[in-house]
C-alpha cells in the first residue's frame, strides 16, 4: 500500500523533540510538560526506543504508562508523532530468536546491548515490529494527539547490510526477481571474470569477506547495497501498512540521515513511501564550514521531498556526544542552524532530545532541557528559539522557492564508487559533490537536487543541470541529457562521470560514452590520476589536483590545458555549445578557489541570478525572505 505523499503540511510549524518518559520518574512529566508549553513545543516524538518498555515479553504489553503519558500531553496541547518503538529490539527478542542478530562481513554474530541490532531480511523481526506497530496504531489511531506516526528510527545506521544465512536466502530470491535466469545474473555481474561463474542459484552468497587483497565482484556488491534498500524498504513498509490498515488516518513518515557520509539508503526512492519527508541533520562540529553543509543536506533533503515542505526530526541544541571532540553550539549558531533548515524548506524545527539523559551512551547529548536545569543559556535560548520558530508560521506549508540550477545526485553512481580497485583512493563521490555545492553556496547560487532516471520534464526545468562524477549512466539517462543540452539546457559534467552503465560494465571507445565522447567532442583515452597534493596548474591559471587524463577535443570552442604533468597539453576543461547554450566538461578536480572561479564564469555566462554568498543566504520561502549570515550575528529580528 502506497499512501503517496498524500500530506500537505497545515496549522503551525513543528518545534520540540524525541521525548523519552520512561527514562524519568512520572512526577518528572508534569515539569516537562509545564515547560515545553514555556518553550512553545507542539510535538514530541514520542516511544522511539520503548519496545522494552512496552512489549514486556512476547505478546505480553505494558500500556499504562504510554496511555497516562499520552493523555497527560494531550491535556496540555502537545501533539505527538508517535513512533512505532520498533528501532531496537529487546533483549528477550535476541535470546529467544538469536538468528534474528545482524552478522558482519566478516561473519561476526552482533551481541544485544548497543541498539538497531537485527538483521534486515529477518521474517522474526518483520514479523515482530509489524505486530507492534499494528498494536500501537489500533489502540491510539484514533487518539486526538497523535499527529503523526513515526515508522522506526533512523533506518540502516547501524545495520544497513547483513551477512548470515537468512540474509543469503532473501538474497537469492531478490537476486532470481532481478535477473530470472543466471545467465542475465551471469551476463550483469561479468563472472566470466577470475573464475567466478555460477551454475546454480545456491552458489550464490552474500558478498562476505574475500581472501586477502581482493574484494568481491564490484556489480555483486553494487546490487547488494540495492538489495540493502530494498530489504529495509520492505521492513518499513510492513509496519505503515500495518498502521493504515488498523484505519490510522494521520500521516506516516520514518526520519531520514540527510549527513554527508550515510550511503547505504536511497532515500529519492524512499521519499515516495513516506506522506512527509522528515530527516535529521547533526553539524560536524569541528567543521569551519558545517554551515555549507547543513545547507546541502537541507536541500538534498528538499530534493528527496521533491521541492515540499519536510520536517528537520531531529538536529541539536548544542554538543553531540559522538564526535572526537564534542563542540557546543557558540552563541547564535543554533538560531542560524534552526531557522536555516526552515528557510530550505523545513516544517519546524525537531531535536534530540527533551530532556538529557542522567544514564546510557547519550548522557552528554545536549538537550532542550540540560542537567543545569533551565538557568541556562541552553534553556533561555530554547525558548527564545521557539518564539522565533511561532514567528515564521506564515511559511508553513509554503514551499521553498526553486532554483534555477540542479544538482544529480546518483546513489547507485555512490555505491560503485564506495568500492575498491578504482583507478585512485582518492576518488570520493560526496566530496566531489559538496566541493562543487560549497563553491556555488559561496557565490550565492541556490541548487536543487534531482536523481537519475530523468524525464525531459524534469530537466528542463533548470537552466543548468550539473553533473558531478556521475560514474554510472544507462542509456536513457545518457540520451535524455544529450537531447536537453541540444534542445537549449546547459550541463556541467565532471571527470570519471558516464564511465560505465547500469552494471557497471565501461563503455568502450573512449571514457565518458556518447555523452562525453560524442555530445561533448572530448575523447578520453587514459586517466592519469594524481596524489591528492599534487598542485596541477591550467593555462587559464585555475589550480586543480587528484586527477589528470589524456583528453583531446574534437571541437569545442574553448579549450583549457594542464600546463604541467603527465598529462601536460591536454584537455583539462572543454566548453562546448552542444545545443544553443554553452556546456562545460571539466576533467579534473579544481580546487576551491578555483571552483569558485570557474562557476562564477559559468553562472555569469548563463546569466543565472544569484543572491547573498560568502557565507550570507537569501532564500524566500512562501512571501519571508530569509537572510542568514553565517560570519557574524547581524540578523535583526525586530
Ligand atoms: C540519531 C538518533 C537519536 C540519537 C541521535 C544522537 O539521530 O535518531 O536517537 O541517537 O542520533 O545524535
Amino acid at each position: 500500500m502506497t499512501t503517496g505523499n498524500a500530506h500537505q503540511f497545515s496549522g503551525p510549524l513543528y518545534y520540540g523533540g524525541d521525548y523519552n518518559p520512561e527514562q524519568w520518574d512520572e512526577s518528572v512529566w508534569f515539569e516537562d510538560v509545564a515547560l515545553m508549553r514555556e518553550a512553545g513545543v507542539n510535538l514530541v516524538t514520542l516511544g522511539v526506543f520503548s519496545w522494552a518498555n512496552i512489549e514486556i515479553a512476547d505478546g505480553v504489553y505494558e500500556f499504562g504508562w504510554l496511555d497516562r503519558i499520552i493523555e497527560l500531553l494531550h491535556a496540555n496541547g502537545i501533539g505527538i508523532d508517535l513512533a512505532t518503538a520498533t528501532a531496537s529490539p529487546p533483549a528477550w527478542l535476541l535470546k529467544n530468536h538469536p538468528e534474528m542478530a545482524s552478522v558482519t562481513q566478516e561473519g561476526i554474530r552482533l551481541a544485544h546491548g548497543g541498539r538497531q541490532n537485527y538483521c534486515i531480511s529477518s521474517p522474526v523481526y518483520k514479523a515482530k515490529s509489524t505486530a507492534l506497530a499494528a498494536k500501537l496504531a489500533e489502540r491510539y489511531g484514533s487518539h486526538p494527539a497523535i499527529k503523526a506516526w513515526h515508522v522506526n528510527n533512523e533506518y540502516g545506521c547501524h545495520n544497513p547490510m547483513c551477512f548470515c544465512d537468512i540474509s543469503a536466502v532473501a538474497w537469492r530470491e531478490w537476486l532470481q526477481i532481478k535477473y530470472g535466469t543466471l545467465h542475465s545474473l551471469n551476463f550483469a555481474w561479468g563472472t566470466h571474470f577470475w573464475s567466478q561463474r555460477y551454475h546454480d542459484w545456491s552458489e550464490i552468497n552474500p558478498p562476505r569477506q574475500t581472501p586477502m587483497g581482493t574484494s568481491p565482484n564490484p556489480t555483486m556488491m553494487l546490487d547488494f547495497h540495492r538489495f540493502g534498500n530494498h530489504q529495509i524498504l520492505e521492513l518499513y513498509k510492513s509496519e505503515r501498512d500495518a498502521i493504515r490498515a488498523s484505519g490510522a488516518k494521520q500521516p506516516i513518515t520514518t526520519n531520514f540521515m540527510s549527513m554527508k557520509h550515510f550511503r547505504y539508503l536511497n532515500y529519492f526512492e524512499w521519499a515516495k513511501e513516506v506522506d512527509f519527508v522528515s530527516t535529521d541533520h547533526y553539524l560536524i562540529s569541528a567543521d569551519p564550514l558545517s554551515h555549507v553543509e547543513m545547507a546541502f543536506e537541507a536541500d538534498i533533503t528538499r530534493g528527496f521531498a521533491e521541492g515540499k515542505p519536510w520536517l528537520l526530526m531531529e538536529h541539536s541544541t548544542s554538543a553531540v556526544n559522538w564526535q572526537d571532540v564534542n563542540y557546543a553550539k557558540t552563541d547564535g549558531q543554533l538560531f542560524r542552524n534552526s531557522i536555516g533548515h526552515i528557510a530550505r524548506g523545513s516544517n519546524g524545527a525537531m531535536f534530540f532530545q527533551w530532556r538529557a539523559s542522567i544514564s546510557g551512551s547519550e548522557k552528554f547529548h545536549s538537550a532542550l532541557v540540560p542537567h543545569a536545569g533551565t538557568n541556562t543559556r541552553n534553556w533561555r535560548t530554547v525558548v527564545e528559539l521557539g518564539n522565533k520558530v511561532k514567528r515564521l508560521e506564515a511559511v508553513s506549508g509554503e514551499a521553498t522557492k526553486p532554483a534555477k540550477i540542479a544538482v544529480v545526485f546518483d546513489y547507485d553512481s555512490w555505491w560503485a564508487l564506495s568500492q575498491r580497485n578504482l583507478p585512485s583512493t582518492d576518488i570520493d563521490y560526496p566530496d566531489l559533490v559538496h566541493e562543487w555545492y560549497a563553491a556555488l553556496y559561496d557565490l550565492g547560487a541556490r541548487v536543487d537536487f534531482i536523481t537519475t532516471g530523468f524525464t525531459r520534464e524534469k530537466l528542463e526545468q533548470y537552466e543548468l543541470v550539473l553533473l558531478p562524477m556521475t560514474y554510472l549512466l544507462n542509456d536513457a539517462d545518457e540520451s535524455a541529457l544529450i537531447e536537453y543540452a541540444k534542445n537549449g539546457g546547459s550541463l556541467v559534467t565532471s571527470y570519471f562521470t558516464g564511465i560505465s552503465d547500469e552494471n557497471d560494465h565501461v563503455k568502450l571507445g573512449g571514457y565518458g560514452g556518447r555523452l562525453v565522447r560524442d555530445a561533448y567532442g572530448v575523447f578520453v583515452e587514459e586517466f592519469a590520476p594524481q596524489s591528492p597534493d599534487a598542485q596541477l596548474t591550467l593555462d587559464n591559471g585555475l589550480v586543480a589536483s587528484h586527477w589528470q587524463q589524456w583528453a583531446t577535443s574534437k571541437d569545442a570552442e574553448s579549450v583549457i590545458r594542464f600546463t604541467e604533468g603527465p598529462a601536460e597539453g591536454f584537455v583539462a576543461m572543454a566548453k562546448k555549445w552542444i545545443g544553443r547554450k554553452p556546456s562545460w566538461y571539466l576533467g579534473t578536480r579544481l580546487s576551491p578557489e578555483s571552483n569558485v572561479a570557474f562557476f562564477g564564469t559559468v553562472l555569469r555566462e548563463l546569466g543565472i541570478e544569484t543572491a547573498g554568498g560568502s557565507g550570507v543566504e537569501i532564500i524566500q520561502r512562501g512571501d519571508l525572505t530569509f537572510v542568514i549570515d553565517h560570519n557574524q550575528n547581524t540578523v535583526d529580528w525586530s
